[in-house]
């Protein structure tokens, strides 16, 4: 078997039998100050392989719930309802589902919602950026590195125009990214450039349902559940303390080992790139081939012109290799993906783009096994598209 789908989720490492331990961390006995010990020592781990103090990390349920403590936190306002309306938020065209579906619900329900556009090379036009914040401006999301085409956003810029335009306007503005495929993988992303950010457990081979949101400290951000004040009220609901440290132990892991794991995706990205356009695919966008340090090496975006993706991508799962149609949340029901769109890839190129993306294991024959199978499989697609 050839797994090539590791930004939908990476092969999960098996949790210690010492992970699962009786006790609930915010009771006073023995048992549940041990767990407390136990999830604030998975919490420091965590906080050390990002780069995150740990007071300012908050134990979620998957990035999702991180991206949406911060994406629904203008809903916490409404108390004082026409200022809550009045709070602007500003997302790249290029995020994931987890931050444009919360903030579409938003513009829904009469928030000002904008989405900054990117270039044809999937990167956030700085230009075109600053304009989309106005004196309404609350909060921006800006995802670090997208989770199809691999484009590491301009995170360090977008957050001075940022804080130019809080200081101009003389208010707060919280930016938050998420950062789900940029940690602990090596790569140069400013995330604390930002005010908070939103990790998940599962693309680093840690349990599913887990993850983070850290979350700056004087960040005056107030999140909407309400429940048993766990975790200074940032996150309601008793700690998944075994989930934590699965997710410390492999963010550990993986950070320690990151530069040599980085190295060696830049050399099978580069194999996988020369051997697809071999193949005469298309490079998604082309702009990597030339500017490899603006993308991860983790995550490839190629399409085969007039193939539908889902049919190429069955072929290839019927030969047991393993790759995704874009985003692994969206493959089910959308037609075009959002972000293609939003780079202005044509519809038939969109159409027929597929994702692969590797992880520490990933070998060269795994490469090439996957480009053996498009060799023998293009000519076949290509006759009858
Ligand atoms: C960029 C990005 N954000 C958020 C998520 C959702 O993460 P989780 O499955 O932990 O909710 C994903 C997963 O595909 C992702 O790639």
């Amino acid at each position: 078997m050839t797994y090539l789908d590791w930004a939908a989720t990476a092969p999960p490492q098996a949790p210690l039998a010492d992970d699962f331990q009786l006790g609930n961390p915010s009771s006073a006995h023995a048992c549940g100050q041990r767990q407390r010990r136990a999830l604030d020592a998975a919490v420091a781990d965590i906080g050390a392989a990002c780069g995150w103090p740990a007071a300012e990390i908050v134990a979620t349920g998957g990035a999702t719930e991180a991206d949406h403590l911060v994406l629904y936190s203008p809903l916490a306002h409404l108390r004082d309802s026409r200022a809550a309306f009045r709070r602007g938020i500003v997302h790249s065209a290029v995020e994931h589902a987890a931050v444009t579906e919360p903030a579409r619900q938003l513009a829904r329900m009469g928030f000002p919602v904008q989405m900054a556009p990117v270039g044809a090379d999937g990167l956030l036009d700085l230009e075109r950026f600053a304009p989309c914040l106005d004196d309404a401006t609350r909060l921006v999301a800006i995802v670090a590195v997208n989770n199809e085409t691999g484009a590491i956003q301009p995170l360090a810029q977008a957050a001075e125009i940022v804080r130019g335009h809080a200081r101009r306007i003389g208010r707060r503005i919280h930016l938050h990214t998420d950062a789900v495929q940029a940690l602990c993988r090596g790569l140069e992303v400013p995330v604390t450039a930002a005010d908070s950010a939103a990790a998940s457990a599962h693309k680093l081979g840690g349990p599913v349902g887990v993850g983070a949101l850290w979350l700056r400290g004087n960040a005056t951000l107030e999140v909407l559940p309400r429940g048993g004040g766990q975790q200074d009220g940032r996150r309601p609901g008793t700690e998944n303390v075994a989930g934590m440290r699965a997710f410390a132990r492999q963010a550990a892991t993986l950070a320690t080992a990151a530069a040599g794991h980085l190295r060696r995706a830049a050399r099978l990205c580069e194999r996988l790139i020369d051997g697809a356009r071999r193949l005469r695919l298309e490079v998604v966008p082309r702009h990597r081939v030339e500017r490899p340090d603006c993308y991860s090496p983790y995550i490839v975006c190629l399409a085969a012109r007039g193939i539908p993706a889902e049919v190429l991508v069955r072929v290839l799962s019927d030969q047991e290799v393993y790759v995704s149609r874009g985003s692994a949340c969206a493959s089910g029901g959308q037609k075009t993906s959002p972000v293609l769109q939003a780079m202005g890839v044509p519809a038939p190129v969109a159409g027929g783009a597929f994702r692969v993306s590797t992880g520490w294991s990933t070998t060269e024959a795994d490469v090439d096994r996957l480009l053996d199978c498009l060799e023998r499989t293009l000519p076949r697609l290509r006759a009858v598209a």
